[in-house]
């Protein structure tokens, strides 16, 4: 499996199989990712929420590629109503695309689609816990601030291999924040995310790394450049 970051809360997954799955596909717009829309593949397109550095370029690069869209009840519909098909799913449910697992869970923010011209609510907001073919479990926080169940339901129930959680501050959790969440979570390996995409939400991810180490040292910090690649080279338990 590999894992590429695109900058902001954009990633593609790679599946030892090669299936491609794009999560939050904000490319066009996005000043952390120089690459262009066309040049992305993708089987699959998980939406966490409705805002437009989330939603992000999903409608072209489903255009362009027949990935399946994922996302919840509301965006379904919307997507639905733009004339795409789309899963629609809700916080709990899982479903399974070309061997990959992907279950809904919960997120603390908000989810209106906000670039159309009037802005149309979008359910709630959500997380993805992906399960790959050989059972590694990756969760994306999407958006979100700290809650609780991110130790109870994600860190004890699920208990993902790897975990991408935002660090911007202003619009979703901080730097401490974002460690304490790691520490809640307990998984092999954090990837910071939602930072230095614009001034609003600058941040130096070492001081994310330096909270994780004090909070749990066996969890390891990977800082990604977009555009980046990362190989997970931990052995799977179980
Ligand atoms: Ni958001
Ligand atoms: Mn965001």
């Amino acid at each position: 499996m590999e894992i590429r970051w695109l900058g902001h809360s954009a990633f593609q997954i790679i599946s030892d199989e090669g299936v491609k799955i794009l999560i939050d596909p904000f490319i066009s717009n996005n000043p952390a990712c120089p690459l262009p829309v066309e040049d992305l593949d993708a089987n699959i397109i998980c939406i966490t929420h409705g805002h437009s550095d989330h939603f992000g370029d999903a409608m072209e690069i489903a255009n362009n590629t027949n990935a399946t869209l994922i996302a919840n009840h509301e965006i379904s519909l919307f997507l639905g109503e733009q004339g795409f098909d789309c899963i629609g799913m809700n916080t709990g449910g899982s479903v399974s695309v070309l061997g990959i697992t992907i279950t809904m869970l919960d997120a603390k923010h908000s989810s209106s689609i906000d670039f159309t011209e009037e802005v149309i609510p979008g359910g709630n907001p959500g997380s993805f816990i992906i399960t790959m073919e050989d059972g590694t479990k990756i969760f994306h926080a999407g958006d979100t601030g700290l809650f609780s169940d991110l130790e109870n339901v994600v860190g004890k129930i699920f208990k993902p291999d790897i975990a991408m959680v935002p660090i911007g501050d202003r619009f979703t959790m901080d730097p401490f924040q974002g460690a304490l969440a790691s520490m809640w979570i307990n998984p092999k390996v954090v990837i910071p995310m939602h930072y230095n995409t614009f001034p609003a939400i600058e941040q130096d991810p070492a001081i994310f790394n330096n909270f994780v180490k004090q909070l749990n040292p066996n969890i390891q910090v990977v800082i990604m450049n977009p555009l980046e690649y990362y190989k997970p080279d931990f052995e799977k338990e179980d």
